[in-house]
């Protein structure tokens, strides 16, 4: 007899990949995922489940929905309702027949031991027959919400053997796992003997989700990037005006870059390393960017989309340490992981298809400067794109204030005169330090 099929059923991604996990790291089954009940009732008409976990509030297609298909196509599928309210407040659950448990949001672990326990139990699955496999599935998702690796983490070939990619105890960051991601991989695994310690270690995380703390809060996390933008703007002296033609352009992309795994993946990065030189820098230049575009007319919804995803994700591929780049790039010899820093970053961009054309082009210019004295390609500010120049000119912008108040240097006249040099490397750059007046900026 093979493995019991499980279906989980829930519209957050969170609560998905740690359901499963549970289950997975638990019992010997094979789990499937759906994301509303749509899809769940897809997937029962096309295969047989033997439990469903599911939840009651999602878009297309509710739980009860879900019960209702259950009980009216004659399967005998056991159903699971997860959810913080109870099955005793929707009528649908009258009929109680196919209502086999009830796991009590937020407290999943012990709702999914109880179930299981029950299910063993009542079904054929002895423990003898079926062993345990000896590794687990744990989505790539989850363990990026983990500071350092709890337990030594596996990659499973497509010859079945497993490679260890993570050492217990490693510190790790987002940038780590975009080789899965860009090659579609969702989930490493986990040898069964180490399942206590993860099992710990994610029971922290889930507390955090539901105490609504968690860096997966997505609504939460878009509130806290625009106030990082708007309160770095106000620390430096933009005026008000400033803040509010960008607030809004800033904002819709920031929600397109959540709907993309990979992106929000980043912005969670950025958010862990706030306060940080890359993280301001990178949020204060997206304010930048925009504020100086719409100025010059180019204020389009996409070109403002390839500018602020330019600046918040230009530097990703930077480890945090990084002081100024600005001081930086004065060194004579600049190490290999500085200098690819934009092509990475510019060729992971292009992959994704929410990020529009082009915008990898912006983030591959960012260090081209004077008449070919930057990298990667040495070529003339007059060679980059139009926005290409109005992103470094921002870049050097942010860079210098940033320098100038590190040192404690920071006035308005002293920026000036420091921009002005810069305008000095390329006539379009004399336009927008024009612009840059007329904005009030000084
Ligand atoms: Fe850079
Ligand atoms: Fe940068």
């Amino acid at each position: 007899m093979g493995k019991p099929q499980v279906l989980i059923v829930d519209d957050e991604e969170e609560i998905r990949d740690i359901v499963s996990f549970f289950v997975d790291s638990s019992y010997p089954c094979e789990v499937s995922l759906a994301c509303d009940g749509e899809e769940a009732i897809r997937l029962l008409n096309e295969k047989k489940f033997e439990l469903i976990i599911c939840d009651y509030n999602m878009p297309h297609k509710n739980g009860g929905d879900v019960y209702k298909f259950l009980l009216e196509s004659g399967q005998s599928c056991k159903y699971v309702m997860c959810s913080s309210e109870s099955p005793q407040s929707f009528p649908v659950f009258q009929d109680s027949r196919l209502m086999f448990g009830y796991i009590q949001k937020p407290n999943l672990m012990n709702g999914v031991k109880e179930v299981f326990q029950k299910f063993k139990a009542q079904s054929d699955v002895s423990n003898n027959n079926v062993s345990m496999q000896s590794y687990f599935p744990i989505s790539t998702r989850l363990l990026i919400s983990l500071n350092n690796m709890p337990v030594n983490i596996f990659l499973k070939l497509s010859d079945g053997k497993y490679v260890k990619v993570f050492s217990e105890g490693s510190v790790f960051d987002e940038t780590d796992f975009l080789k899965y991601e860009g090659k579609g991989i969702s989930q490493l695994y986990a040898l069964n003997l180490s399942t206590d310690v993860l099992v710990q270690k994610v029971q922290k995380i889930i507390d955090n989700i539901s105490k609504g703390t968690g860096k997966t809060n997505k609504a939460q996390a878009v509130v806290e990037i625009q106030d990082l933008v708007l309160s770095t703007l106000k620390d430096y002296g933009f005026h008000e005006g400033l803040a509010q033609v960008v607030e809004a352009q800033i904002n819709d992309t920031i929600k397109i870059c959540e709907q993309d795994r990979t992106l929000s993946m980043l912005l969670n990065k950025m958010l862990k390393i706030k306060g940080s030189y890359i993280s301001r820098h990178s949020f204060m230049l997206s304010a930048v960017t925009v504020a100086l575009a719409n100025k010059v007319g180019w204020n389009s919804e996409t070109t403002s989309q390839k500018l602020v995803m330019s600046s918040l994700f230009h530097d990703v591929f930077l480890k945090d340490d990084v002081i100024n780049e600005v001081s930086r790039l004065e060194l004579k010899e600049l190490d290999e992981e500085f200098i690819n820093h934009p092509q990475k970053a510019a060729q992971l961009l292009d992959k994704i298809p929410k990020v529009p054309p082009d915008t990898g082009r912006i983030v591959m210019e960012q260090h081209e400067v004077g008449e070919g004295a930057g990298f990667p390609r040495a070529i003339a500010i007059s060679e980059t794109t139009p926005l290409g120049q109005l992103f470094t000119f921002s870049h050097y912008l942010v860079d210098e204030i940033l320098d100038l108040s590190s040192k404690g240097e920071f006035t308005m006249s002293a920026l000036e005169q420091r921009m002005e040099k810069v305008a000095d490397q390329s006539s379009r750059y004399k336009k927008f330090l024009t612009l840059l007046n007329e904005l009030k900026f000084f």
